[in-house]
């Protein structure tokens, strides 16, 4: 039996963005947290390095600020990435009151003037700005803002609930524009089930399982940037796939990350004969940002025929790299690499999704109504790269401006009326998953060999036309079967792949993370790729 329920706002998604919005909305508001799978599986959970802010008295906004716009290519809105930049410092405090426990500066007594807790560097920073908790820190900050979100009776956490679509006024045939709730696909239940809400918020994560290797969790299908695109929303800079350069390579490790913040404390990069190679590409060598780090390894794999190449930080004691790196040392050991003996094998793999949906400064969607935070969103911080460690940071200043922005709305938002329930009276039970498990496999496979690191006209011409035969299949098995897990994600994968593709066909220059052979030059004009549904 279908079920309904009305909340003050409804959060789709429990990473760092949506737990971060649901404790600082106040505790009179009922809240709904939702999860497709338990509550830890987004991308937030697996975060390494930490956070960039600036903490430190010899750092300064300005530093940051120009080391953002430098990495984004151009391309970052200045005004994004100075709010952001400027929130940063109470962001980090905010987290410190939760109670997240950072990792303490060895160096610091309690006495001394000086910042206590311990920052490391990477890529595209000139100044050590990254505060962490060793390199698990999206563990220690996730599992911190959970158990005070379990404290608060005002907050329902809720997994193994999949939004499928969000509700609009015009989806109902109504007047107006408004966002009024969602359907959530109950998996314990099967049932697809109405959540009526004053207030809806996109905090999905990115789309970084489009592609074949990927660093991310399962998850990351996109589906916050496809249900907002089919609610109306407009979609800004989907082209630009950021790949981290450092994961590991190894036959059965699964999409483990080597943090960057090991090249931040010194680990080089190096070809299998041992010579190093990043100081050929860029100044900077090991710690340019990380379009230009990945693409340096790319080709340079490419060049020799290798399968990887080596990222060693072995000539550091080994007390300091077990200390510093517990998670990436152990998890290597398991693999019989031994970390402070050995070079580490690496190569690319889809990281972290720079385009989203378009949001003011409150996290606002072009939907009345509708928020969109986190990696779902395109705030103009990140431009054509993201700098390491900015993506958690706007994930706290979104997450609490959006907070802030609902709690100055909700005296003139109502709860909307009853909503009518899920209509599954002309779909059956599918009897050929096989579709789904091939289509998923063929979608992400294409995307790595025609809109990976390196882009071509023909490779993205190639890569349209496949995704659009993918789109309809897909479109027909979800009007004539009933929803799963799979169904909703595959039809996400393949909407916002086919998004990427046209806003990558549409740039004709290469910027940033998108680099095309046919269009090897930057233009003088930087200008966003905004897609819109109408
Ligand atoms: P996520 O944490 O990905 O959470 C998404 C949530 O949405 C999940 O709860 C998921 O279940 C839910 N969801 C999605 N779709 C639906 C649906 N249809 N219905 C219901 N629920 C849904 N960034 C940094 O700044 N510093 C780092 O050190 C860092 N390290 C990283 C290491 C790894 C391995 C990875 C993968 C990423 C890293 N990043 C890092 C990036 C950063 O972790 C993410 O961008 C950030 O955590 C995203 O947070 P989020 O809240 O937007 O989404
Ligand atoms: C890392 O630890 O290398 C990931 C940092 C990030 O994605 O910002």
């Amino acid at each position: 039996m279908n079920q309904h329920f009305q909340h003050d706002v409804l959060v789709i998604g429990s990473g760092a963005a949506g737990l971060t919005l649901a404790l600082t909305l106040p505790s009179e508001l009922s809240i709904a947290v939702l999860s497709k799978g338990d509550l830890a599986n987004g991308s937030t959970y697996w975060a390494q390095g930490g956070v960039a802010a600036v903490l430190d008295d010899t750092d300064t906004v300005q530093s940051h600020v120009e080391d953002t716009l430098n990495a984004g290519a151009g391309l970052c809105r200045e005004d994004a990435v100075r709010f952001t930049v400027e929130h940063s410092r109470e962001a980090i405090q905010w987290l410190i009151d939760q109670g997240v426990p950072f990792t303490r500066d060895e160096n610091t007594s309690p006495d001394d003037a000086g910042f206590e807790f311990h920052l490391t560097r990477e890529g595209g920073h000139s100044h050590r700005r990254i505060i962490h908790a060793a390199d698990a820190t999206g563990a220690a900050i996730f599992n911190t803002l959970l158990a005070k979100a379990k404290q608060r009776p005002n907050i329902e956490l809720l997994e193994q609930r999949v939004a499928v679509d969000v509700i609009t006024e015009r989806r109902l045939g109504l007047d107006g524009d408004r966002c009024l709730g969602a359907y959530v696909l109950n998996r314990t239940s099967g049932q697809v089930d109405t959540y009526q809400a004053r207030f809806v918020v996109l905090a999905c994560g990115g789309a970084a399982k489009v592609y074949l290797y990927t660093s991310n969790p399962d998850g990351a299908c996109g589906d916050g940037i496809a249900m907002a695109w089919r609610a109306g929303c407009r979609v800004g800079n989907l082209e630009f796939n950021q790949f981290h350069p450092t994961c590991l390579y190894h036959p059965q490790a699964k999409s483990f990350l080597i943090t960057e913040a090991l090249r931040g404390e010194g680990a080089l990069l190096k070809l299998p004969n041992g010579e190093r190679f990043m100081p050929r590409f860029d100044p900077r060598a090991e710690l340019a940002p990380r379009d230009i780090v990945a693409r340096a390894i790319d080709h340079e794999m490419k060049r020799l025929g290798v399968d990887c190449v080596y990222l060693d930080i072995s000539h550091k004691p080994a007390d300091f790299i077990k200390s510093h790196f517990p998670t990436v040392y152990e998890r290597c050991l398991t693999f019989g690499i031994d970390i402070t003996r050995q070079p580490i094998p690496v190569v690319p793999a889809a990281h972290y999704t720079c385009g989203g949906v378009v949001v003011d400064q409150h996290g606002r969607t072009d939907v009345p109504g509708l928020y969109a935070i986190g990696e779902t969103s395109f705030t103009g911080l990140h431009g054509a790269n993201r700098m390491a460690s900015n993506s958690l940071l706007e994930c706290f200043v979104y997450g609490r401006s959006a907070a802030a922005d609902i709690v100055a709305q909700l005296p003139q938002v109502s709860m909307p009326g009853d909503l009518p329930g899920w209509d599954a009276s002309q779909v059956t039970d599918s009897d050929e998953d096989v579709i789904i498990a091939h289509n998923w496999d063929e979608l992400r496979r294409f995307m790595w060999d025609y809109v990976g690191i390196v882009r071509t006209d023909k490779r993205l011409l190639r890569a349209r036309h496949r995704a659009r035969l993918l789109l309809h299949e897909i479109d027909e098995f979800y009007s004539n079967y009933k929803v799963s897990r799979d169904l909703i994600e595959l039809r996400n994968l393949a909407q916002v792949a086919y998004l990427m593709i046209r806003s990558a066909q549409k740039r004709k220059e290469s910027r940033g993370l998108h680099y095309s052979l046919d269009y090897p030059e930057l233009l003088p004009e930087a200008t966003d790729t905004i897609l819109s549904p109408h």
